[in-house]
């Protein structure tokens, strides 16, 4: 059984799918804090099983630990639950801390350290990266934002955790842009509020939920003047976790702390992702150009070698089948 923080939500939510689909059984934890029991439903119409889930904040160690000690069958943890709000982490950097930095030591102060460890990091620990494509090798920068700090010291703190103990073994998975959604429509991105992702924005404002996309700045140095992304479908993603799973269990690990940057290697343009929108749904966006906004990267998108070569994994889907799961999402839960 594999312990899943954070399952409920967008990637979590995915890569149930995933490792069900891989006869693993999973528990799912979750404060629904940012998702809600419909996408515990959605799973069960996937997989066709009642899946375990409690409802649990992982910042709480009591009750953590009470779960981990009945459940001496765990066999590994996959942990996203965390605030990801990059906005609101510098308004609120301490709940980012707390919840991101606090809920990861409670987990690795209750499990024991022979159950290997799979952390959601992000491409973000990479800060302005000085050689595109973004090899995991490449310094790692003070992140821009109090959230992707907490990725940056999440990293470390399990890195610290490995050279102390000789049997725990992690792989943080660093992710490039995850968009589009389940091709059953059960489940997929749901962001509270606003969305700040580009490709939630999208989908969004084309149904009328949101006013028009402004696109943040056209006079970067790229080839149309719009910042770059590695866009990865998020079943790609998830199914990078069931290889970074695998190679855990399998003991194929070649340090005991291992990371991975998890996209396709590719790199798109806004004005691309909008263009790949209006090809895939047929509709043309209405959308402004507006001033750039502060604290955004350039252009990054990954090298994925390591993964490719290591993890026995690749992605499968292009951009324009990854933007057509998330418009065709959109279309089944504009009502949501
Ligand atoms: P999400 O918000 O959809 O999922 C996170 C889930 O964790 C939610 O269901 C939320 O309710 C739950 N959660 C949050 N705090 C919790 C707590 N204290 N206890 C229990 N549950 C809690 O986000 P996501 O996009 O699925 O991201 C998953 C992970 O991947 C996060 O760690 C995020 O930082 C990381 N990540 C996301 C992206 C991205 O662009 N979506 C990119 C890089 C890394
Ligand atoms: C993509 C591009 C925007 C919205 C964020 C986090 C990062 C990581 C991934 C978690 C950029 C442009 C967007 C809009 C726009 N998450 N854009 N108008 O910036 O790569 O990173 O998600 O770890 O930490 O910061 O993704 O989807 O916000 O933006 O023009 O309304 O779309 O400027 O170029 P980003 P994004």
């Amino acid at each position: 059984m594999i312990l899943i923080t954070g399952g409920l939500g967008y990637i979590g939510s995915h890569t149930v799918v995933e490792l069900i689909a891989q006869g693993k059984e999973v528990l799912i934890v979750d404060d629904l804090s940012n998702s809600n029991l419909q996408v515990l439903e959605g799973l069960e119409k996937i997989t066709g099983q009642s899946i375990n889930f409690v409802q649990l904040d992982v910042k709480e160690a009591p009750p953590l630990n009470e779960l981990i000690q009945a459940h001496p069958q765990l066999e590994g943890v996959i942990h996203f639950a965390a605030a990801k709000a990059v906005g609101e982490s510098a308004l609120n950097p301490l709940k980012y801390y707390q919840n991101n930095v606090g809920g990861l030591l409670n987990l690795l102060q209750s499990i024991p350290t022979n159950i290997p460890f799979i952390f959601s990091s992000s491409c973000t620990v990479y800060g302005d990266a000085d050689a595109l494509p973004i090899v995991e090798n490449s310094p790692i920068k003070r992140p821009k934002s109090p959230y992707g700090n907490t990725k940056k010291i999440g990293e470390e703190i399990l890195e610290e955790h490995s050279r102390a103990h000789a049997n725990f073994k992690a792989i943080s998975l660093r992710y490039f842009n995850p968009i589009g959604a389940h091709a059953s429509g059960y489940i997929g991105e749901n962001p509270k509020g606003q969305p700040e992702n580009l490709v939630p924005y999208i989908t969004q404002s084309a149904v009328g939920k949101i006013p028009p996309l402004t696109v943040f700045g056209d006079d970067y140095p790229t080839a149309d003047g719009t910042c770059v992304r590695d866009y990865i479908h998020v079943v790609d993603l998830a199914r990078a976790h069931v290889a970074a799973f695998n190679r855990l269990e399998e003991n194929k690990s070649k340090t005991a702390y291992e990371v991975f940057n998890v996209g396709t290697g590719q790199g798109h343009s806004v004005l691309e992702v909008i263009a790949s929108f209006e090809r895939v749904s047929g509709k043309s966006l209405n959308y402004s150009i507006g001033p750039r906004r502060e604290g955004d990267i350039v252009t990054a998108y990954a090298n994925v070698d390591k993964a490719l070569q290591q993890l026995n994994w690749s992605p499968k889907y292009s951009l324009d089948e990854a933007v057509h799961s998330a418009w065709q999402w959109e279309l089944n839960n504009s009502s949501r």
